[in-house]
């Protein structure tokens, strides 16, 4: 007889039906797993042996196939042992294949037979609440699959505890709803001194969503800074909640089944691979970009990071999404961040203050800077030079405003954006493109006029110009201001690079 039990497999960020078959032949015994099985699939006969030995049942001596179609379909990750091991009992006529044919199943089993957690489970529950199935799932990562809303979660810490439920000799319990965190803030604004025009910068990259650089010399703040953006952010609304924490379920770093509204911050090491930042490897997982979805990826040391694995971040910050090209399929995550990064202006640090500066300044300042692309750079919309902090400024600070002061405004800003933007598919101003933004950011009389003068005279590529408009949106929203005028246009414009001369 041939049992069939539902599963997925995992591309990207979407969970594809896989169905288990599993037939029982005359012949010499044996246990084959067919259907593109990666390492870890095929591994999973040995866990399914210990597992059904571990409940007290025999193998039958027979020729025990199993196929997971569809079979041109490449299937990795240690979710499948679960989905086996059920279909090789519903074909044994221990299980029910008729209840069983209900579920979605995922999970990885021990030799014991208890069912530990695998990555994906969030994307596998939104599957088979659109496929009106049920979940089979771990334990462990019930909270985790009843985010997913209307579907029925058996979340089961053993096999045995399964097999029981579905014979109903002892129900499991419901599965607990998981638990939402709230945002956190990290340090607070109002601990940086000094650095007034770079605290601006951050408010605006934080109310228009925008890319930024701070450029200046050691111990002046950058860091510090940066790891104030998360404070000023406003916190994720439900929807975008569970997207960031569908790329977090795939990565298997979603805890407890907490989704968070916390903005993702990722500050990766220069050390950093391609792979690492974009996604890919052995097994395809979401790099760094996508796991800083709808948040901030902080690149600190910005050219100490290998000139290719920056370049290969062009891609994904102009597009929002990042695809990972294997042998044999395409990989596609969502990776629509907001690029944070500092750097130094040269080797010592010290170009601009000449009694600090080293003898080779400024030909190393050149040499240093030019292992940043310009094609990046020109992605950037706010560059800011971030001053060292004069003495005055750290022993007797003037008040600074806190994190909360400066994210009502930037929530202010967000709300007006929001609302702008309600029938088209953008969040924030750095989202805007096209029509969309010559409609709402085209700049007054006075403010078109400055904007041409500056464009001629900055060399602005047809890029940077969208982007200064953007960032003048921003500004004006900032101010609660409807026209974009000079005053907004001119802001914007200092915060741009100028192009090198040549
Ligand atoms: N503007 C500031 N106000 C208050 N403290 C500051 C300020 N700038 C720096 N500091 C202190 O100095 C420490 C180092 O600063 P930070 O790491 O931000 O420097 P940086 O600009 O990133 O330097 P580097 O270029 O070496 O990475 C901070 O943790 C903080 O304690
Ligand atoms: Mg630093």
């Amino acid at each position: 007889m041939i049992a069939s039990v539902s599963t997925v497999a995992y591309l990207g960020l979407e969970a594809r039906g896989v169905e288990v078959q599993c037939n029982l032949v005359a012949g010499l015994p044996s246990f084959v797993v067919v259907g593109l099985p990666d390492k870890a699939v095929a591994e999973s006969r040995e866990r399914v042996r210990a597992a059904i030995a571990a409940i007290g049942l025999a193998l039958p001596p027979k020729r025990i196939i199993l196929n997971l179609s569809p079979a041109d379909l490449p299937k990795e990750g240690s979710h499948f042992d679960l989905p086996i091991a059920l279909a090789l009992l519903a074909a044994m006529g221990v299980a029910d294949a008729e209840t069983l044919s209900g579920y979605v199943v995922v999970g990885e089993l021990g030799l014991d037979g208890r069912i530990a957690p695998s990555p994906g489970v969030l994307l596998a529950a939104l599957h088979a609440s659109a496929e009106g199935k049920g979940l089979v799932c771990p334990v462990a990562q019930g909270p985790e699959a009843a985010w997913a809303g209307s579907v029925e979660v058996v979340a089961a810490p053993d096999l045995i505890g399964l097999l029981n439920h579905f014979k109903g000799n002892q129900l499991l319990p419901a599965a607990p709803a998981g638990e939402m965190e709230e945002p956190g803030r990290g340090p607070d604004l109002a601990q940086v001194k000094g650095q007034e025009t770079a605290k601006r910068a951050l408010e605006i990259a934080a109310a228009g969503g925008h890319n930024m650089l701070m450029v200046g010399p050691p111990g002046a703040g950058k860091s510090l800074l940066a790891s104030c953006l998360p404070g000023i952010l406003p916190p994720l609304d439900a929807a975008e909640a569970l997207e960031v924490s569908m790329v977090g379920s795939v990565s298997g770093t979603l805890s407890g089944g907490r989704l968070t509204r916390t903005r993702p911050f990722r500050s990766p090491h220069h050390s950093a691979s391609m792979a690492a930042l974009t996604g890919g490897g052995l097994k395809v997982k979401p790099g760094e970009v996508s796991l800083a979805h709808l948040g901030v990826l902080f690149l600190d040391e910005l050219p100490e990071f290998q000139r290719a694995v920056l370049d290969s971040l062009r891609q994904p910050l102009e597009a929002g999404v990042v695809s990972v090209a294997r042998a044999n399929a395409h990989v596609t995550f969502p990776a629509r961040v907001q690029l944070i990064a500092a750097m130094n202006p040269c080797r010592c640090g010290h170009l601009g203050d000449p009694a600090l500066a080293c003898a080779r300044a400024p030909r190393c300042a050149a040499d240093y800077q030019a292992k940043v692309s310009g094609p990046l750079l020109d992605r950037i919309d706010l560059h800011v030079e971030v001053q060292p902090v004069t003495a005055a400024d750290l022993v007797l600070p003037p008040p600074a405003e806190s994190s909360v002061e400066v994210s009502a405004r930037v929530a202010a800003a967000r709300t007006l954006q929001s609302a702008r933007y309600r029938d088209v598919a953008a969040r924030t101003n750095a989202e805007a493109e096209g029509e969309v933004l010559a409609e709402f950011a085209t700049p007054d009389e006075a403010g078109r006029k400055l904007l041409a003068q500056a464009a001629e005279a900055m060399r602005l590529s047809a890029r940077g110009y969208t982007r200064v408009l953007r960032v003048a949106r921003t500004i004006a929203d900032l101010a609660a201001v409807d026209a974009v005028g000079r005053m907004h246009v001119a802001e914007a414009l200092s915060y741009r690079r100028h192009a090198p001369r040549s």
